[in-house]
């Protein structure tokens, strides 16, 4: 079976990819925008199309001679986010039908339609409606409300506030009904849904248990060894709501926005298609749920976070702007008594718990700083304490590129009035590690100029602690 993964680098794409690859008799096509975020070893075993959904052409190229396609795309991240995805979907199930594609899965959000829905529920339902709108290529439609795993967003935000919070003032809604699903179980039924003997359109709300969200929450805190008080207070606005989880969750104000309008309106299962055609799935509870998830991040066994959409396309977007740089800190040591492997190991160790080798204070501050302007701070930290992966973030970093023994670089998403970079790079005996700046107007060379200062120490510690480093481990 010829079978079509979009999303591919997304929460839930990178976990189905994982499993496909197991699949015996699936031969496995990508959909992705850059290439480069799929490994070599993935590029070279499987077809791979490049384009966007936007591009009917690489559609066509994606779609041509599959049997069925995960549908797995989604603009959240987007400010025009409901146009976006509703274009995408209409050029997907157009190109699908006229590729003549059998059959069409694609993972949306549970809910009905009423004056309380979200508008990013509606948008997801709008897309569900779109790609089943075809009359011979069939759409099986998976309806799931909050995912619980390590690193999907809804997790996440349960996770850093019942850990920072002692009592958490949450709105009113709280106390709506929600029916949560263990992302292991999303899985499942995506999986099974390539097999299913059956050809009409589908739909399938999935779920454990219905229980409030204050119930989640509450659990969620049992689960991490913690007890919790919750108060629910009506002066909780969605504005203020989602400047509070920007402040204390890792998500960003926009999806706490798209998620808190979410908590408004029940999100329950409204079929029984779930028992019906998939009866070997029994879905494990939400207190199970929480407990593997917390397992895999004290493993250290993330798969893959809400974070990890978006970020493999920034070489189309702004690769050439750094050349254009107008300051440039540069810091140079030889190299030529380390091995390669272990300087760069230390190097990629960069972030998250690992801290920025000294000076931590004054990086916390400026997480803090940037939670402040309503970023990302701090608080994304790094999904693995060793690895690192193209287009990943690490606290308010991205990982733009990434060449095994020879240069990492990583771009700044904290709010700064300009472009910034932080590059490492071994050529031959030396290490070169430089941060780049590209300013904004006057504020942008305001800015560099007031932390000239501190980045004489900040980056001449970091260099040197970075071999330091390399020695203690050798
Ligand atoms: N995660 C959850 O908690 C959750 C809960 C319920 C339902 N769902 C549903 O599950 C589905 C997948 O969600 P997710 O959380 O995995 O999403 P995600 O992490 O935001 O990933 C979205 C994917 O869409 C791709 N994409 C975005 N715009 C594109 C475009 N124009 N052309 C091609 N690809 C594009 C991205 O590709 P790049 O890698 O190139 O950036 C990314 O891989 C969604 O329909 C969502 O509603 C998710």
């Amino acid at each position: 079976m010829k079978v079509l993964l979009t999303g591919a680098n997304g929460y839930i794409g990178r976990r189905l990819k994982q499993h496909l690859l197991t699949q015996e008799g699936v031969e496995l096509r990508f959909f992705v925008r850059n290439k480069k975020s799929l490994s070599k070893e993935m590029v070279e075993k499987h077809e791979v199309v490049e384009g966007d959904a936007f591009d009917t052409e690489a559609l066509k190229k994606a779609l041509e001679g599959i049997d069925a396609a995960y549908y797995l795309i989604h603009s959240l991240n987007n400010k025009n986010y409901k146009e976006l995805d509703k274009l995408a979907a209409e050029n997907f199930i157009q190109t699908a039908t006229a590729c003549g594609v059998k059959r069409v899965i694609y993972l949306g959000g549970l809910g009905v339609k009423n004056s309380d829905t979200s508008e990013h529920l509606l948008s997801r339902l709008e897309t569900g409606e779109i790609l089943s709108s075809s009359h011979t290529t069939q759409t099986i439609w998976l309806r799931a409300g909050v995912i619980i795993g390590s690193g999907s967003a809804s997790f996440e935000i349960m996770r850093n506030l019942v850990e920072k919070l002692p009592l958490l003032i949450t709105p009113k809604w709280v106390q709506t009904y929600a029916q949560p699903i263990a992302v292991d179980d999303v899985i499942k039924y995506l999986i099974a849904s390539l097999s299913l003997e059956y050809d009409k359109n589908l739909t399938v709300d999935i779920g454990c248990e219905k229980m409030r969200y204050k119930d989640m929450m509450l659990e969620a805190a049992k689960a991490l060894g913690l007890k919790r008080w919750l108060l629910p207070v009506p002066f909780m606005s969605i504005t203020l709501s989602s400047y509070w989880l920007n402040l204390f969750t890792p998500v960003p104000f926009r999806v706490a926005k798209a998620l808190i309008e979410g908590l408004k309106s029940e999100v329950t299962m409204q079929n029984n298609n779930a028992a019906e055609f998939y009866p070997q799935i029994k879905p494990i509870s939400y207190t199970e749920s929480v407990k593997r998830a917390v397992e895999q991040i004290e493993q250290n066994q993330v798969i893959s976070r809400w974070s990890d959409a978006d970020g493999a396309i920034w070489d189309k977007s702004h690769a050439n702007q750094i050349n254009d740089a107008i300051f440039v800190d540069r810091q140079e040591v030889d190299i030529s008594a380390y091995e390669k492997e272990k300087l760069f190991k230390v190097i990629t160790s960069i972030g998250g718990k690992n801290g920025w080798f000294g000076y931590d204070f004054l990086w916390e501050i400026r997480g803090v700083i940037d939670k402040a302007l309503g970023g990302v701070g701090l608080s994304r930290g790094r999904r693995d304490e060793c690895d690192l992966r193209l287009g990943e973030c690490l606290d308010f970093w991205r990982v733009e590129d990434i060449q095994k023994n020879e240069r990492l670089l990583l771009f700044a998403q904290m709010k700064i009035p300009g472009s910034a970079w932080l590059e490492f790079k071994i050529i031959d005996n030396k290490l070169v590690q430089s941060a780049y700046f590209y300013p904004k107007g006057i504020w942008g060379r305001i800015y560099w100029y007031s932390l000239v200062p501190l980045h004489y120490f900040i980056f001449k510690n970091m260099i040197e602690s970075i071999l330091k480093n390399a020695e203690k481990d050798a």
